[in-house]
C-alpha cells in the first residue's frame, strides 16, 4: 500500500554503540508490516550488519514456516567506501545512499540503522530523517556523547552537536525538519539513584534542545532470545506462544513507542482498517 509519494524515514541513531539501535530497528520494522505499512529498510552500518543478519534470519524462518504469517521489509544494505580519498569515498557514499533510498521510493516508511560511531554514512542518514531516535543506556557514561553537566546546566555534547548540523542540512537540502526522540533502554529496576539521575539529566537536556523523551524500554531477556530466528516481540502471537507478564509489559513497551512516533499515515491506515 503506498498512499504517499515520498516515504517517511525514521533513523535510529546514537554513535554510542550498543545501546539497542538494531534491535529498537527490527521492532520498528515489523510493527509497521503488520500495521499494513509498506517498509523498507537500509542498513548503513553494513559492514556489522546486526539489522541485515536480524532480517536474513527472519527471511531463513519464513521460508521454512510457510504456514506462518512472517511479513518482510525491502531491505538494502549500504557500505562504507573503500576508496583512497576522503572527497571521493564522500560522494561515492552520498551516491550510494542515494540509489538506496530510490530505491525504496515507493514504501511508506523506510526505517534506517546507523552505527555507534560517527561516520559519514550515518552523517547522511541522519540528514534525511524525519524521525529520529535515539536510545540511551541508563547510564552516565552513555548520556555524556549527548550532554556533559556544566555546572547547573546541561548542554549538547558530540552527538547533540551532529544531529544539530544534520538538522540544518534537512533543512537547507529541502525545508524539512526533524522530529527527534530520546528513549532510554535497558531500564532495570535495579540501580534506581542511577535511572533517576540519567532521567532527570534528560528532561533537562530535551528543554534545552528541543527533543522529546519518551517511556523507555525494559532489560527483557527476550529481546536478546528472538534475534537468530528473526523474530520480534511483535511475532507471538502469530507463533502461538503464551507470552509471559514480562512478554506482555515488553510488548506494551514497544508499541507505545510507536504510538510516540506519531505518522502522518497513522491516521490514514486507521481509517482504512
Ligand atoms: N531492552 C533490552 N533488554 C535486553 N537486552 C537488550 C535490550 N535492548 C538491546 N539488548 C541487547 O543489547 C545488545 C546491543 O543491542 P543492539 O545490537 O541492538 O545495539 P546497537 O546500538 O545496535 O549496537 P551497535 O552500536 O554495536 O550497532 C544486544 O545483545 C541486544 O540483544
Ligand atoms: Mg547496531
Amino acid at each position: 500500500m503506498s498512499t504517499q509519494k515520498k516515504p517517511h524515514i525514521i533513523v535510529i541513531g546514537n554513535e554510542k554503540g550498543g545501546t539497542g539501535k538494531s534491535t529498537i530497528s527490527m521492532h520498528i520494522i515489523v510493527s509497521l508490516l503488520q500495521q499494513g505499512y509498506g517498509v523498507g529498510s537500509i542498513d548503513v552500518d553494513a559492514r556489522q550488519g546486526s539489522l541485515s543478519r536480524y532480517i536474513q534470519n527472519r527471511d531463513t524462518f519464513a521460508k521454512a514456516n510457510p504456514d506462518k504469517k512472517i511479513p518482510l521489509p525491502k531491505h538494502v544494505p549500504v557500505f562504507k567506501s573503500g576508496l583512497d580519498s576522503v572527497e571521493q569515498s564522500y560522494t561515492q557514499e552520498q551516491s550510494d545512499f542515494s540509489t538506496a533510498l530510490e530505491s525504496l521510493k515507493d514504501a511508506d516508511v523506510v526505517v534506517i540503522d546507523t552505527p555507534g560511531t560517527d561516520s559519514n554514512l550515518s552523517r547522511i542518514a541522519h540528514s534525511y530523517a524525519d524521525t529520529l531516535i535515539t536510545p540511551l543506556n541508563d547510564s552516565l557514561v552513555d548520556f555524556d556523547v549527548l550532554g556533559r553537566v556544566d555546572g547547573t546546566n546541561v548542554r549538547p555534547s558530540l552527538y547533540a552537536e551532529m544531529v544539530w548540523e544534520q538538522k540544518k542540512h534537512r533543512a537547507m537540502r529541502d525545508g524539512g525538519s526533524i522530529d527527534w526522540i530520546i528513549i532510554r533502554n535497558r531500564l532495570s529496576s535495579l540501580n534506581a539513584r542511577n535511572k533517576a539521575e540519567v532521567e532527570k539529566l534528560v528532561g533537562q537536556l530535551a528543554k534545552r534542545i528541543g527533543v522529546r523523551s519518551v517511556d523507555g524500554l525494559g532489560e527483557r531477556v527476550i529481546f536478546r532470545e528472538l534475534f537468530l530466528q528473526g523474530l520480534t516481540l511483535m511475532d507471538l502471537r502469530e507463533l502461538k506462544i503464551t507470552p509471559t507478564i514480562s512478554h506482555l509489559a515488553a510488548r506494551q513497551e514497544v508499541r507505545s513507542l510507536m504510538e510516540s512516533i506519531r505518522l502522518p499515515l497513522q491516521q490514514g491506515l486507521e481509517k482504512s482498517a
